[in-house]
């Protein structure tokens, strides 16, 4: 074996596999920063809003206001992300999984600069403008990442490295956690750079996108060009890549028999119905779980829950966050996507139910606070170990290389929608239903649950033509049922 490859399962982990995945989930790291940068400054940049408005008009700014002008800072990310994640297909297709990376590190300048440059220019309408373009490049990324990881990756590790897109995210959440402490950058100075920072992974993934080499499914299938061989030479440290070169042929057979794949036709089509459903009901699944009314609300919810230091219990939800994707990662090849997304929904589901039963009884029985973290603990280690990590790279499994564009977008779609009614809705529910809100939760997981055990395919282990295959057989058999009865 040559020197620097290291042997992982039956399939070899080269320099440049390894190098490539590396540069691709910088992006992921981003995202992450950016979900987790805004939560433990919130009262200090509030501050800086104030002055601005006392700078400008002599009097201090009104709390509705405030409160309209930081709900906006929150919310308009997750609308950047909307917007830019209904692009994916179409720039992936035009640029190339590659350059389109490349090209989108732009707005993550653009955007981190913004930010760092608010305080400076005594303007919230930077920062404001600054969010929403940070959150337009993690829209984008969200679906580049997994598209451009899933097709590099040898079938039989693709779970595993998929799962590094949100090994990714959540150490970027973790990072934005410790350096956002009020004892490091989360000061009145140094905020500016704290949200600066994220131009940092921007530059180191700028310099290392020229030594990866382009997606050769993407190559070979999409562009036709012959040197995709290069690459897969490249990527898997193998002269002989003839049984690939087979497989990708015989994916380009098919798609060349089908017409190109629009967003409507995923619809349309009995052939992409089902995957369709199932991509987008996995990724409402990631987030109407609720895991993000914990990671935005975390420290009101540890206070509520009556728990000493709120913001340690935050990173400690963070650190939780970080060891059961490891875990994921770990078990992902070997147990199989559906039984860890099963396994993660029905645990996020009990926790949900102890969580809400700590509430309800803390004021009579005090140590329920501990019981209330320890499951907030539960609730986030559930979610990693399939809810997290599975849906993002589980709908680049579903589709093969004609639709996949196309499906990325409307999953990306679908999963930032429902990231930002979870964002803008879940404080005024919460206020609502007091100790019961998680109850929503809990029934939406027990039906995601429901849905899965149902619907949803094993696609470990299985080439994309072999699962697109599944479902052509499921739709056929669909067909001749309905033709049956019809003729009955
Ligand atoms: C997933 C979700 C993201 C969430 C994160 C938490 O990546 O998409 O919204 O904040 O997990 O770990």
């Amino acid at each position: 074996m040559p020197a620097g490859f290291q042997q992982l399962g039956v399939e070899t982990v080269t320099g440049t596999l390894a190098l490539s995945v590396f540069t691709a989930v910088l992006g992921s790291l981003e995202f992450g920063y950016n979900i987790g940068v805004i939560n433990a400054p919130q009262k200090i940049i509030e501050g800086d809003y104030n002055a601005t408005w006392m700078y400008r008009y002599g009097e201090p700014i009104p709390t509705g206001t405030l409160t309209s002008l930081w709900s906006l800072s929150v919310a308009i990310f997750s609308i950047g992300g909307m917007l830019s994640s209904f692009c994916v297909g179409f720039v992936s297709e035009w640029l190339g999984r590659r350059k389109a990376m490349l090209i989108n590190n732009l707005f993550a300048f653009i955007g981190g600069s913004l930010m760092g440059m608010s305080k400076l220019c005594r303007s919230f309408e930077m920062m404001i403008l600054g969010r929403f373009v940070i959150g337009a490049y993690c829209g984008l990324a969200s679906g580049l990442t997994p598209m451009y990881v899933g097709e590099i990756a040898p079938t039989s590790l693709r779970g595993a490295l998929g799962t590094l897109h949100q090994l990714a995210i959540v150490t970027g959440i973790l990072f934005a956690q410790v350096l956002g402490l009020e004892s490091l950058l989360g000061s009145e100075h140094l905020w500016p750079v704290l949200l600066g920072l994220t131009v940092v992974p921007t530059v180191l993934q700028m310099a290392l996108l020229p030594f990866c080499p382009e997606s050769p499914r993407f190559l070979y299938i999409v562009r036709c060009q012959e040197h995709h061989a290069k690459s897969l030479r490249r990527l898997t440290g193998r002269q002989e890549v003839g049984d690939m070169l087979a497989e990708m042929k015989e994916e380009k057979r098919r798609m060349d028999m089908e017409r190109k794949v629009s967003i409507p036709e995923l619809f349309r089509s009995s052939l992409y119905r089902q995957p369709i459903i199932i991509a987008i009901l996995l990724q409402l699944s990631q987030q109407l779980s609720g895991i993000n009314a914990i990671f935005y609300y975390s420290t009101s919810i540890f206070m509520k829950a009556g728990v000493q230091s709120p913001v340690y219990a935050t990173i400690g939800a963070g650190v939780v966050n970080c060891a059961f994707t490891v875990v994921s990662l770990f078990l992902v090849e070997r147990t199989g996507r559906r039984t860890l997304h099963m396994l993660g929904l029905g645990g996020m589901c009990i926790c949900a139910v102890i969580m809400t039963v700590a509430l309800a009884l803390l004021d009579s029985v005090p140590w329920m606070s501990y019981i209330s973290m320890l499951s907030i603990f539960g609730f986030v280690a559930f979610f990693e170990v399939g809810p997290g990590p599975i849906p993002w790279f589980f709908v680049a499994e579903l589709f093969s290389q004609g639709p996949r564009p196309a499906a990325m977008a409307v999953a990306g779609f679908s999963n930032w929608t429902a990231n930002f009614i979870i964002g803008m809705c879940f404080q005024y529910v919460a206020d609502l239903c007091g100790p019961y809100v998680f109850l929503i939760f809990a029934a939406l997981l027990l039906f995601f649950l429901i849905f899965t055990f149902f619907r949803v395919p094993e696609t470990r282990g299985k080439t994309f033509d072999q699962i697109a295959a599944n479902f052509h057989h499921f739709s056929t058999q669909i067909q001749i049922k309905s033709n049956e009865n019809n003729t009955h």
